[in-house]
């Protein structure tokens, strides 16, 4: 099968023994960090102090989802504490041209997320700037919740676009991926799953992730 990568999250993770958990999910790709600010989404989870302790407690190079208002202003600020790829959402950047630009020139990875009612067909000719597009496949804000499956076609829609222009980027789904969902977001054309509740909720997470890894591949 297809490359794919599996980034476990930690929001379904025990905040109070952050190291041990990323810890938990050896072999995966990436961690998955969910930043969220009680305004862009109505939940609160961590900020830059955080993601710099938990970029020197695992070797697993940081995937920061900034779920947060002004990115423009923050997102910076992640890469210098150490995240590998940063996230920011199309809905809250003022200039996602330029922001795309900002965070590969401090050198991580480039991304940009689509809440479930963006349209992909406005941004096709920003793809280029990216090196990772995030659909969500629930509203973001809380772990746990149901996968939507009419998000398939916007996936299915994606990689289409990503091919037609010969693009390498990464195509990644977040939100009720699970041992039920993961091949129908393979078969749609996604290659980055994030997965929190299927990770952390299974008594052995990094067993999970080797599982989520083998169905993924088909
Ligand atoms: C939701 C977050 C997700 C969340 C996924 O807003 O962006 O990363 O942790 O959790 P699960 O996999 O449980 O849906
Ligand atoms: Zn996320």
């Amino acid at each position: 099968g297809m490359a794919v990568q599996i980034n476990p999250s930690i929001l379904s993770a025990d905040f109070a023994r952050l190291a041990e958990e990323a810890q938990a999910v050896e072999g995966a790709d990436w961690l998955h960090v969910d930043v969220m600010d009680n305004h862009f989404v109505p939940n609160l989870t961590l900020g830059v102090p955080v993601v710099e302790s938990l970029a020197r407690a695992t070797d697993t190079p940081l995937d920061c989802h900034l779920m947060i208002a002004d990115p423009d202003r923050w997102a910076p600020q992640y890469v210098e504490a150490g995240a590998g790829s940063v996230t920011f959402h199309v809905e809250a950047a003022a200039a996602p041209v330029r922001l795309a630009r900002e965070i590969r020139a401090k050198g991580a990875r480039a991304s940009m997320a689509l809440k479930p009612a963006t349209p992909i067909e406005p941004y096709e000719d920003l793809l280029p700037e990216l090196d990772m597009l995030l659909i969500m496949t629930v509203e973001p804000g809380f772990g746990g919740q149901a996968f939507l499956d009419i998000m398939l076609p916007k996936i299915r829609r994606t990689r289409e676009l990503i091919s037609k222009h010969g693009l390498e980027l990464w195509l990644q789904v977040d939100g009720g991926v699970s041992a039920s969902t993961i091949e129908r977001c393979a078969e749609a054309g996604a290659d980055v799953f994030v997965a929190g509740s299927a990770v952390y909720g299974a008594a052995d997470p990094a067993q999970a992730v080797r599982a989520l890894r083998t169905q993924a591949q088909g």
